[in-house]
């Protein structure tokens, strides 16, 4: 549009000049006189048109064009450089809870805790397995005689041995029953018993013997009416010693109260 423009303005240009040229034969050149200075010649008929003029200088540069239609949009440039880092944010939420960790290392025992409550009692344990076999308890041999008398003995006239009719025990027959001796038969510790009832209101006296000696006395007073002695004695004998009661002279025994008892208490 702007090329063709100029084009038409040059021709239009060129028609002026060409009709100007054909009533009034003008020209810059010295060799066609100015009409004024031959106003007195006589004035023919015109001549043919002028050849063309050669085309006129470039022409000054136009006005800018009016600003164009804005352009496509276009494609996306490349990734940038990195840039710096930014300065920290603000603390955010908590996170989720993480997955549970290792087991950590073994601590150091703690201070002794006070002593607590007494518990309640526990059940009873089961039974243990059977032991050894033990020491022998006591005498291997068995010895021990318990006898009474059922009789009235005396006053006596004199000294005389308290026979018993009445055997309660009588183990391995220590104790002889017709001399109412005990015979010892081995060697060992012996404990002897013997409890005597007097008869009304008179004094009564016996002693534990041992081979015809007087070992210890029993009394029984006659002031309490029916008196009463009673003694016990440990004697360590060897075989074929004798113990027994002898009531002693003019002393005299009520029935069924008078007991002689004895065992043996360690075997030598
Ligand atoms: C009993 O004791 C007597 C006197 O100590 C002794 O001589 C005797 O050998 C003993 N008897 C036994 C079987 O140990």
């Amino acid at each position: 549009m702007h090329l063709r423009g100029r084009l038409v303005l040059l021709s239009f240009v060129y028609m002026f000049s060409w009709s100007l040229s054909a009533y009034t034969p003008y020209n810059k050149n010295p060799d066609y006189p100015h009409p004024k200075e031959q106003c007195a010649c006589v004035i023919g008929q015109s001549g043919p048109p002028g050849v063309p003029g050669v085309p006129g200088l470039h022409g000054e540069r136009g006005l800018d064009g009016r600003k164009g239609e804005k352009g496509d949009k276009g494609d996306k440039g490349d990734t940038g450089w990195k840039g710096h880092p930014g300065s920290q944010g603000p603390e955010g939420p908590p996170g989720k809870r993480g997955r549970k960790g290792v087991p950590g290392d073994h601590g150091i025992p703690g201070l002794i805790g006070s002593k607590g409550m007494k518990g309640e009692r526990g059940y009873p344990g089961m039974m243990g397995e059977k032991g050894g076999k033990g020491e022998a308890a006591g005498p291997m041999h068995k010895v021990a005689f318990s006898v009474a008398r059922s009789q009235r003995l005396g006053p006596v006239l004199q000294d005389t041995p308290v026979s018993f009719d009445v055997v309660f025990t009588n183990l391995n027959e220590a104790f002889d029953s017709y001399s109412s001796h005990f015979v010892c038969k081995m060697n060992g510790t012996y404990v002897f018993m013997t409890h005597i009832l007097g008869q009304n209101n008179k004094d009564v006296y016996a002693w534990i013997m041992l081979n015809d000696k007087h070992k210890v006395p029993l009394h029984g007073d006659g002031r309490a009416g029916y008196g009463t002695g009673s003694q016990t004695i440990i004697l360590r004998l060897k075989a074929e010693d004798h113990v027994w009661v002898q009531l002693s002279k003019d002393s005299g025994l009520l029935n069924d109260y008078t007991t002689f008892s004895g065992y043996l208490l360690y075997e030598d």
